[in-house]
């Protein structure tokens, strides 16, 4: 294992972001940086041995500042959609960020993958990291609670890389961490994933209604071309006449897991069959996120890249979105004092 450390820019503040590099005794690599956790690049070998960047990103801090699309974004304090912008916990009811529409999407104007964090480095004969960690304010994009978290990234020898969040707040509050990482698995830029096979085991999945807020049903994908239980390309059904895929403009659904807190299980695949690259994600959480880029339009990523609608597919584990407003969904608040740990991970293979 190797680890590297260099500079990343400096934001519009005039704070010093620094991008740390872990490769793995396979030739596989993961870059993070400190502002905003943020996932910058992930190397991986081909069938041939040729070694690809599969996550879109940026070439300096100054994208990750403007990052509206949340490219490799750690995003918190609650992933996805609250409904309304609002939840009550304890009796009080908070109003947290409208941004999007009415509702509240990814935390608040200012998201984690916009904020500095603080980082040490952890090495290990098999694995090399880093803890990325901050706290955050009570009433910081309108969530209560002083939360101190975590997210700990590691490469292991294995092509696993690895993500842990940790996270404790002082008050009752309401968490949903994910991370927003778009891959590619033909290489970043190289065009729609409509090729890449998909596979998720998952029975069901919560339909929202036309601002992708979910209504608190979960449906059945049988019979639906939402079902990913047997692999298929995304290409095949995403503009399939479905009212879901009407509502988010293609594959933008949380499926129900079968899942246990702190067992990462293997709950989807992706494949990219041309270059015989695969990823497998495990995750102790309820739910997943497959989206398929469908509102993706960066201007300007690595190497002056523009990124175009569906040219990377997202996997966020996470509680379903808007599980603070609807009781019957699997989520409880974040209780104070009670220590929250999660882990997902992306095990890359080359077949
Ligand atoms: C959401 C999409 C949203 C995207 C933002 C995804 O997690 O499900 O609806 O457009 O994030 O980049």
């Amino acid at each position: 294992m190797k680890t590297t450390t260099e500079s990343f820019g400096v934001t519009k503040d005039g704070a010093k972001a620094t991008l740390f590099t872990f490769t793995n005794d396979n030739g596989m690599s993961v870059s993070v940086t400190d502002f905003g956790a943020n996932v910058v690049k992930i190397c991986v070998p081909d069938k041939n041995g040729n070694i690809a960047d599969v996550a879109l990103g940026f070439d300096d801090v100054k994208g990750y500042e403007t990052n509206e699309n949340y490219l490799g974004a750690l995003v918190g304090r609650y992933a996805n959609r609250i409904g309304g912008a609002k939840f009550t916990l304890n009796g009080t009811t908070y109003e947290v960020d409208k941004t999007n529409g009415n509702n509240c999407l990814h935390g608040g104007f200012k998201p984690y993958g916009a904020m500095m964090h603080e980082y040490e480095l952890n090495e290990d004969e098999d694995s090399a990291g880093v803890t990325f960690s901050r706290l955050s304010p009570g009433m910081e994009q309108g969530f209560p609670g002083n939360l101190d978290y975590s997210v700990t990234y590691t490469l292991t020898n294995d092509n696993e890389f690895i993500i842990e969040y940790f996270a404790v707040s002082d008050k009752d509050t309401i968490l949903n961490l994910t991370n927003h990482t778009y891959f590619n698995l033909a290489g970043e830029a190289s065009g729609s994933v409509y090729d890449h096979l998909v596979w998720i085991d998952s029975d069901s999945y919560t339909p929202t209604d036309a601002e992708l807020i979910p209504t608190g049903v979960v449906a059945p994908v049988e019979g639906t071309p939402l079902d990913f239980r047997t692999e298929k390309p995304i290409g095949r059904d995403i503009d399939a006449d479905h009212i879901d895929l009407k509502n988010a403009g293609g594959f933008d659904q949380n499926y129900a897991l079968k899942t246990t807190p702190g067992d990462a299980t293997l709950v989807a695949t992706l494949k990219d069959p041309a270059s015989g690259r695969k990823m497998e994600v495990y995750t102790d959480l309820p739910g997943i996120q497959f989206y398929a880029g469908n509102f993706l339009d960066t201007k300007n990523g690595k190497g002056g890249h523009d990124y175009g609608r569906r040219e990377g597919v997202c996997f966020e584990s996470q509680f379903f979105p808007n599980s603070c407003n609807i009781p019957a969904f699997p989520w409880k608040p974040l209780k104070a004092d009670e220590e929250f740990n999660s882990i997902t991970v992306y095990k890359f293979i080359s077949e």
